[in-house]
């Protein structure tokens, strides 16, 4: 039987299930391994019950994250037993960090691959299927994304893109910079041929990913000095057809002149930036090694509403971190009150082994708790206040999908607030101009505006 034919006989098709912890990068390595076990027989399931392979991408940055993998492998173990062809594997900045330990603990792990080493991933299910074990968490110096196939599998107008990987920070609470490793830039060309595929298979709609996205210095297309963020976003944007371009997550020391000024004159760059601060206090974020104020954060703010008066602002906090006080904890509260946020993801401080911070004395658990239904309330507040604002206002919106009524449309719009439509003429894909009518829990409602 010739190669071909493999590929097509379905009966040799074999089920995939992965589950993905953590941010968009993890959502988006899952859809690049998942496209990469392709060729191997693989399609995707939604159940572990009937897959052939787990995978199980796991996040550092949720607390207890090796814990809960172990509990989760713990779980698979009846369906190991029942179906010893079963294969599970480890992927992700946990298979980064505890790689050997995994192995060690749990026989009935099959693969352990860290970020970095995708590409490995068919190589590796074809030694696992000769009955080896396979791990692979080096940081090899050839780019992944070079031997990763062509993505194909598509979801709605909406899409990833990975541009920058690894952080250079080292924050005193973070681990990513050692799962993640060093800051690496993928090539501005690779990129923009990437994003030329996605718009000819329908994306509108690009969100540029990176842990540290806003130090981005890839390898410019006609060689000369590497782009910046703000070059490769006005490269971008001269993709015909596609129409948004955002990027997360930014470090406020990055945020550099040319990719303010982008906020101002590039059309398709969206009025929304993610810009975490993690505390208000300056003595915590010297503790916690940030390199920056608050005045340095709201200078940064200050300059980018001036570029983008309509900007939407989102933001990380970190209460209870090891040393916080009632006064520095005000002072986050002041920064919230002095910015307004549109939205904002917010964490109880917890220690992950190996970080400086992890050798501090933690704040009492109740305090912690007390401090962060504070903070959570505050936020919701704003978010809750500025999407009332959005009440009257004319917006666009990408329509995602079609929604649970009769001739209603959903998607987002410029500032990413969640908008449904009642517009029974309207497809997916299409950029629409609506006018607010309301705002309900979490999203908006809206009209279309008669041109
Ligand atoms: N404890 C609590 N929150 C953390 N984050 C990162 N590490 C920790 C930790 N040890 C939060 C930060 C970061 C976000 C992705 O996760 O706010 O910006
Ligand atoms: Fe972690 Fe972000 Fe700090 Fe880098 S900048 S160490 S990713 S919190």
């Amino acid at each position: 039987m010739s190669d071909l034919t493999d590929d097509l006989d379905t009966s040799k098709q074999k089920k995939l299930y992965i589950k993905t912890y953590g941010c968009q990068m993890n959502v988006y390595d899952s859809e690049r391994m998942a496209e990469s076990l392709g060729p191997s027989g693989y399609v995707a399931t939604d159940t572990a019950e009937d897959a052939d392979m787990v995978l199980i991408n796991t996040c550092h940055i949720r607390e207890k994250a090796s814990e809960k993998l172990f509990s989760d492998l713990g779980r698979l173990r009846p369906l190991k037993l029942a179906n010893p062809n079963l294969k599970i594997g480890v992927t992700g900045c946990v298979a980064q960090a505890e790689g050997a330990e995994i192995l060690r603990r749990m026989p009935l792990v099959d693969l352990v691959v860290g970020p970095q080493s995708y590409h490995r991933l068919p190589q590796m299910e074809a030694e696992v299927a000769l009955g080896k074990r396979a791990i692979d968490t080096d940081f090899p110096l050839e780019d992944k994304f070079d031997h990763l196939p062509k993505r194909t599998a598509l979801r709605g107008p909406s899409a990833f893109v990975t541009v920058q990987e690894g952080c250079d920070k080292f924050c005193a609470f973070c681990v990513v910079p050692y799962t993640r490793g060093a800051e690496v830039s993928r090539p501005a060309d690779r990129l923009i041929s990437e994003v030329r595929t996605l718009v000819e298979n329908g994306v509108r709609d690009i969100t540029l990913l990176g842990q540290n996205v806003n130090a981005y210095h890839g390898a410019a297309p006609q060689g000369g000095a590497d782009w910046g963020l703000a070059e490769l976003i006005r490269g971008l944007a001269c993709i015909d057809g596609l129409a948004r371009i955002r990027y997360m997550t930014s470090h406020p020391n990055d945020m550099q002149d040319g990719l303010i000024a982008a906020h101002g004159d590039c059309e398709k760059l969206m009025p929304y930036l993610h810009l975490p601060v993690q505390s208000g206090s300056d003595r915590i974020l010297r503790a916690m090694n940030r390199k920056h104020t608050t005045a340095d954060y709201l200078r940064v703010i200050e300059r980018m509403r001036d570029a983008r008066p309509d900007l939407m602002i989102s933001s990380d906090f970190i209460v209870g971190f090891p040393g916080e006080t009632d006064a520095d904890f005000q002072e986050t509260l002041a920064l919230v009150h002095a910015v307004r946020y549109g939205q904002a993801y917010s964490f109880k401080y917890s220690a992950r082994p190996g970080t400086p911070a992890a050798e501090k004395i933690a704040v009492p658990d109740d305090v912690a708790h007390a401090r962060l239904q504070e903070l959570q309330a505050l936020l919701s507040e704003q978010q809750r206040a500025l999407q009332d604002e959005m009440v009257g206002r004319e917006v666009s919106v990408l329509y995602d999908k079609p929604g649970r009524r009769e001739g209603q449309m959903v998607g987002k719009s410029d500032h990413l607030h969640a908008v449904s439509v009642q517009d029974p003429n309207g497809h997916v894909g299409q950029l629409v101009r609506v006018k607010v009518v309301e705002a309900v829990t979490n999203s908006l409602k809206a009209v279309p505006v008669a041109l």
